[in-house]
């Protein structure tokens, strides 16, 4: 089904929000010589006005910036590099960890802060989310702010407390101007990798939300320009439906943005095609 557009028309239209923002999440998938393939692959997919109307990331591994870095910089590919997580201090003995400051040396624009397989596999507490994210701005990266809830929290009625706590502690001592130029995802975690997805119409409740808290916390300026992203199951037979919505800006797209074929499908699905 073609997508009623409704978003999507409104930023065509000269919304401040511009392109949707289509990102690959790899977690932890591909070696640096497979992510190599991927991403030429990719590349040759998508035609150049579908680079030119969606804004595409991809987050592989850290173990693979650095190779599609340079895959993407001498093809000259508009693709944006993105990770997944980054640590807080710039540098010092944290033994396995990653900075922010040295992401930003990859030319890495957007960093994935919060997903719900760092908090609850790794024990990531909103504190430590709230300084990862401030690194990120701090090297002048976006970072992509996942937040949701739980089958058990929706279940009990609780899905807009829980999205709101999320975004009040993650976002506490973040700069007005700062917060408008982010990306938050919400991501059921219900949703994350079980072939369920949000319905468009849920995706649209909680992602309004998400807007009008963000209003609530930094302006209304800032609200109008954050930009949301869906992410959950999401597939080239959702994306469209999805991206349809009014609040929905992109897409955070993990098991279907491993392979490129079935990536370069979802992209084309979000932009209506
Ligand atoms: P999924 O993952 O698309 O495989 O559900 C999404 C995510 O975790 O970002």
């Amino acid at each position: 089904m073609r997508p009623s557009w409704a978003g999507a028309a409104s930023r065509a239209a000269g919304g401040r929000r511009g392109r949707p923002l289509l990102s690959g999440n790899w977690k932890m998938h591909h070696t640096h010589l497979e992510a190599i393939q991927v991403v030429q692959k990719l590349a040759y997919r998508l035609s150049p006005g579908d680079l030119e109307q969606a804004e595409v990331s991809l987050h592989p591994p850290f173990t693979a910036l650095r190779s599609v870095q340079t895959v993407l910089e001498s093809d000259e590919t508009p693709i944006a590099l993105g990770a997944q997580n980054c640590h807080w201090e710039d540098e010092g003995a944290y033994t396995g960890e990653v900075s922010a400051a040295m992401l930003a040396k990859l030319n890495v624009r957007y960093v994935i802060v919060g997903h719900s397989e760092r908090r609850q596999l790794f024990g990531d507490t909103d504190e430590q989310i709230n300084r990862r994210l401030q690194a990120v701005l701090r090297h002048n990266m976006t970072p992509i702010l996942c937040v949701g809830e739980t089958l058990e929290e929706r279940e009990a009625g609780r899905t807009s407390e829980r999205v709101t706590d999320q975004l009040r502690a993650d976002l506490a001592g973040v700069g007005q101007a700062a917060i408008g130029g982010l990306v938050v995802a919400y991501e059921p975690v219900w949703a994350i990798g079980t072939g369920q997805n949000a319905t468009p119409e849920d995706a649209e409740e909680t992602c309004a939300l998400i807007r009008s808290v963000v209003k609530e916390m930094a302006g209304a300026g800032a609200g109008e320009t954050l930009r949301i992203q869906y992410g959950g199951s999401v597939t080239s037979g959702n994306a469209g439906d999805l991206m349809a919505q009014a609040d929905v800006d992109g897409l955070l797209v993990g098991g279907a943005s491993l392979d490129p074929d079935v990536f370069a499908l979802v992209v084309k699905a979000a932009l209506g095609r």
